[in-house]
């Protein structure tokens, strides 16, 4: 399925995902700038921190507790902040705009 990134200085990237794969996956398998995933995909760096509009947000399963504190460590935590490596592409989220943010580049 397709996810758009968004760079922090407004490029667009648009991905085809393999359904299955998560979010992080696919943007390092293709390059996108400003998500390190410095842990490999583990829920333990907080370096695949992405950005997601509200409309997109309600459509993914909640954040584990894991999550939630990993994200708190973030330098700028929003309501939309998730881990790209806990979120894994489907049909549901095809077309989904992801936000990167400027910290991770
Ligand atoms: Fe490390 Fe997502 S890749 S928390």
């Amino acid at each position: 399925s397709t996810i758009i990134f968004i760079e922090h200085n407004g490029t667009r990237h648009e991905i085809d995902v393999a359904d299955g794969n998560s979010i992080m996956a696919g943007a390092v398998a293709n390059m996108v700038p400003g998500i390190d995933a410095d842990c490999g995909g583990a829920c333990a760096c907080a370096t695949c921190h992405i950005h997601i509009d509200p409309e997109w947000l309600a459509r993914l399963p909640e954040k584990s507790e894991m999550e939630a504190s990993l994200l708190e460590f973030t330098p700028n935590p929003t309501e939309g902040s998730r881990l790209a490596c806990q979120i894994k592409v489907s049909p549901c989220v095809a077309g989904m705009t992801v936000h990167l943010p400027a910290a991770q580049h």
